[in-house]
Formats: C-alpha cells, structure tokens, sequence
C-alpha cells in the first residue's frame, strides 16, 4: 500500500538514537490502579522495537486534562503498570531534571517522560513547548493515532521540529482506516449507533456520501424513525432534529446509499435490567407510554443479511441500550455476524469508540475484527472526514 508518512522501517540505524515517542497511555484508573491497560499494551510493539533496535526511548504522553501540574494526573503512576506490559523497566523523568536525566539513558532504556499537558504550551502547540520538547531527542515517533485530532505540541509540533515517523500503532491503524473508508472495496457498510444524532451529525453527513448501506441504531434511530412519521412513543429522541433527519434521507437517496432503520425493536415501559413490561413489536406498535431500547430480532437478522453482501463495514455505537440485559441482544448478534464474515475472509471490518470497544469485548469478538480502534474522539473525527492535525503533520 503506498503511504503518505514514514514508518519505522525507514530509520536506519538506532543505536544510541534518542526517539521522542508519542503514546496514548490516557488510560482509566479505578482506586489508583490501571482499570484497562488496552492502551498501554498497545504501546508495546513500538517502544519494544526501539529498544531492541538500540535508541533510547523517550516516551511523551499526556494523562487526564490537568489544569495545573497535580499528583493526580502525573505520568509516575504509569511507570510501573507500563513496565509490567512492557516486560522491561522504565524510568519516570519529571520536567524539572528532564535533560540531565536523559542524558544519563543508555541505548536500549526507556523512560516515561512526565504528563506533557504539565506544560501550558502543550496544548497551545505553543513553538518554544515544542523546542523543549525537541531538545530532547533527535528524532520523533507518533504513535498516538487517539490523540491526532488534537494539534498539540507533542501530536503536531514536533512532527515539524524532528524527522518523523509513525509509529507501528499508527501505522496498523492508518492502513485499516484506508481499507475501510479511503479506499475500501465496496459494497461498504457502516454501522452508526449511540444516543444521540447531534453528536454525529456531522458522520452520518459524511458516510452518506462514501457507504452503500448505512444502518442506524441506539437512540438516534428513533429520531429518524420519528421523520418518517412512526410515533416513537417516550423513547429517546431529538424531535428538533427531524428536519436534519429528512436532509440526510435525501442525501442518502441522491448518493444510492441505503439507510436501514429497524422495523422491529424491541420496547419497555421502564429502562431497567430485565423490565416486566418488555415485549418486541412493530416499530408502528409502540404505544404512548413506551420507549425503543433495542432493534428486534427480525431487523437483526435481516442487518446480518445485509453484512452478508458487504465487503467492508465501518461499525461506531451500539444498536441498543447494551449496557442492560436483554437490550444488548441486536448489537451481540450482529457482532457475531460480522466477526464471522471476517474470520470467513468475506469482510474487512473496522470498529472504534468507547462503547464499541466494549460491546465488541463483552460479545467477545474484538479479536476477530479487522481492527478494533482505542481512539474515541480521534475515530468520530476521521468518520466525520476531517482531516487529523497529527496524521497530517507525518505526511507533511
Ligand atoms: C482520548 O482519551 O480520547 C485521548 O487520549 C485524547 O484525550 P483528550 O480528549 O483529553 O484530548
């Protein structure tokens, strides 16, 4: 595949190299401790490779949104679990000894440099931030495709300042991004879920344009339920956006883009786990006092039908309230669906954000995917088409 940036395969020798990495370790913590270290063991490959390679490894990353330098969002803590899913020791440095502490690394040690939003300029991309940081290596690594929607001094600055590279999670990521939506072989399908339309007005815009079969679940479904005249009952939905809705029913129409709402779902009087008043019906069914919380069986299967066809799927937010039995029913079964025509060879299948991650891990299929994104913010950017200040900066 030609590419736009540089990867580690074009540094030549390392030895002795001081490489500025940037990672994502923006990791959840429950009671002082990592909650889930998916982010830190994606760190793993490319700081391992720099390491045996010989350079000295200077890892940048920010944690939290400190608004002044606090224990509580110091990188130190990140020390130890990093090393324990590195299987190699790492040194935390703070900013005030930086240098002389880096000078004392020999090749093949790393350190965790402290949290760079400690800085002011940090997120200002402010030039004498990206200097400091600059002094300290000779050459820059990005690996943080979670953080490129930010044009900080350590996602987008230094890219100028130092020869620059992507680093082997940034890489993995920007070619399966390419596979499902630069590039993809067609028909394409993409899943959009979650609750709200207005936090993706701006995907669903975009993908209408570029899918063959857009399937919409969660929440912002009933919205556009609700514009093709179905009363949704007291399901969530965003009433003042049903005029946007029929804006993107003609987009879709004008581009031979299909948009697949479900026609059965299933309905509850209360959200809760398992509630007395559950039942499935037609989506005209649904009386005044009810409210949508998952697609119905016959629509899952018919969405499965529909994946069948596709060669690639581009999948963000859940079909249902997951999160509470039994409305994770359509999202576990058409993750299963796609996992399968995956491992059959049939679907390239590309999946990213929050509540995508875990629904694909609680149907326990996030192994079988294509490619499963960590990034949140970063993945709803490049669905929106938007360019990412820190991709653009390595093919600068
Ligand atoms: C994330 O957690 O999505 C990234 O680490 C970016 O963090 P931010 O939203 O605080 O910039």
């Amino acid at each position: 595949m030609a590419r736009s940036f540089k990867t580690l395969d074009d540094i030549g020798d390392l030895t002795g190299k001081r490489v500025l990495v940037r990672e994502d370790l923006n990791v959840p913590m429950a009671d002082g401790k990592v909650s889930d270290d998916t982010r830190l063991r994606a760190a793993v490959p490319t700081v391992s490779e720099l390491s045996d390679r010989g350079a000295i490894v200077l890892v940048l990353a920010h944690f939290g949104r400190p608004k002044v330098p606090s224990p509580e969002h110091s990188t130190a803590q990140l020390t130890q679990p990093f090393s324990d899913v590195l299987g190699r020791s790492v040194r935390y440095i703070d900013w005030e000894g930086g240098a002389e502490a880096a000078a004392l690394l020999q090749p093949g040690d790393v350190a965790l440099l402290e949290n760079t939003r400690f800085f002011g300029g940090e997120e200002k991309n402010d030039p004498a931030t990206v200097d400091r940081f600059a002094a300290l290596g000779d050459l820059y690594v990005n690996d943080a495709f979670s953080a490129a929607h930010r044009a900080h001094a350590s996602t987008e600055g230094l890219a100028h300042k130092l020869p620059a590279f992507a680093g082997r999670q940034m890489e993995a990521e920007l070619d399966a991004l390419e596979k499902a939506l630069g590039a993809p072989e067609h028909p394409v399908a993409a899943v959009v879920g979650g609750a709200k339309v207005s936090t993706k007005l701006d995907v669903l815009k975009h993908l209408v344009g570029r899918v063959d079969h857009l399937i919409i679940g969660g929440g912002m479904a009933n919205t556009f339920l609700a514009a093709r005249g179905v009363d949704v009952g007291k399901s969530l939905a965003e009433h003042d956006l049903v005029p946007t809705a029929e804006a993107i029913f003609d987009a879709a129409e004008k581009a031979n883009c299909t948009i697949h709402l479900p026609y059965d779902v299933v309905v509850s009087k209360e959200f809760a786990a398992n509630p007395p008043s559950l039942r499935t019906c037609n989506v005209h069914e649904v009386a005044a006092d009810e409210m949508i919380l998952d697609v119905g069986p016959a629509a899952t299967e018919a969405l499965g039908d529909v994946l069948k066809t596709c060669r690639t799927l581009v999948w963000n937010g859940p079909l249902g309230a997951f999160e509470t039995p039994p409305f994770d029913a359509a999202t576990m079964a058409l993750a299963r669906t796609a996992a399968a025509l995956t491992r059959e060879g049939s679907l390239v299948s590309v999946a990213g954000g929050g509540d995508t991650v875990a629904a694909l891990n609680q149907a326990g299929v996030s192994g079988d995917m294509t490619f499963v994104s960590t990034a949140g913010g970063a993945f709803l950017e490049w669905m929106e088409g938007k360019e990412l200040p820190g991709v653009a900066a390595l093919s600068a």
